[in-house]
């Protein structure tokens, strides 16, 4: 299976810093092209800047552009929302559905993150769904269960279409901390979903399971070896266009 290499920008950029790491990145990509998925998820407002600097770069054709986000809604008084007819029109191929940050910061329950993948799969949106326990939980022994218990609510809700989702394993423990899940611990986790989603529909072969969690171009190569992890999801890696081309390669192999 190809890998997908996904970099989520969070809350970063701007229209020239933008312009200036897909200009490089298209130059990294042109001197040695991609052999895996890419996917740059920007911030709403950018979309459509990312969309059309990827169009207008023939190096850039491998690059899919994604939300970060997406609204249970498809229209209505929803102040704030975007649909997923939205992040289609503007050539969104991917969303990110229940980041941990929007658990954490924005309550989000599995419930919630279950309906969030269900409409972008109906607009023909890839959801990219974050699972992943915090410190505590972990040291309590408890991974397992969370990250069952968030990926069950996605497959309860979607049916024979959980084959189209992306899973991203996410530790809240290694999210910006540096302190990455060893390739060791992350395959462990990998193993269990890999399970779950075999156990739902006979078309789990397809769906790609990420890990996320520094996630850099030091690491990338000894976590994309594990058999069960089929890509990264990066955050501050990705804002700099010289490791997240580092990460493309080693999933380029
Ligand atoms: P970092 O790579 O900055 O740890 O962020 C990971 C992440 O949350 C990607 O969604």
């Amino acid at each position: 299976m190809k890998k997908l290499i996904a970099g989520n920008w969070k809350l970063n950029g701007s229209l020239a810093a933008n312009e200036a790491l897909l200009t490089e990145l298209a130059q990294g990509l042109q001197a040695s092209p991609a052999a895996c998925d890419v996917v740059v998820c920007t911030p709403a407002p950018y979309l459509a800047q990312v969309h059309a600097l990827k169009s207008a770069q023939s190096a850039l054709a491998v690059l899919e552009v994604g939300g970060q986000d997406v609204s249970t809604q498809a229209s209505g008084a929803y102040t704030g929302e975007i649909s997923a007819a939205m992040l289609k029109e503007l050539g969104c191929r991917y969303v990110i559905v229940g980041h941990s940050e929007r658990r954490q910061y924005h309550g989000e329950t599995d419930a919630l993150v279950a309906d969030k993948a269900k409409a972008a799969l109906a607009a023909g949106i890839t959801p990219i769904v974050c699972v992943g326990e915090t410190l505590a939980e972990r040291e309590a022994g408890r991974t397992e269960e969370v990250v069952k218990r968030q990926l069950a609510a996605v497959i309860h809700a979607n049916g024979h279409c959980i084959s189209e989702i992306v899973v991203a394993y996410e530790p809240v423990w290694a999210i910006g901390t540096g302190k990455t899940a060893s390739p060791e611990e992350a395959q462990a986790v990998h193993a269990v979903l890999r399970a779950q989603l075999k156990a739902a529909t006979d078309q789990s072969a397809r769906i790609k399971l990420l890990y996320g969690g520094s996630m850099n171009a030091a690491n990338a190569a000894s976590l994309l070896a594990q058999s069960d992890i089929d890509g990264g999801l990066i955050g501050g890696a990705a804002l700099k266009a010289a490791d997240f081309l580092k990460i493309i390669a080693a999933a380029s192999v």
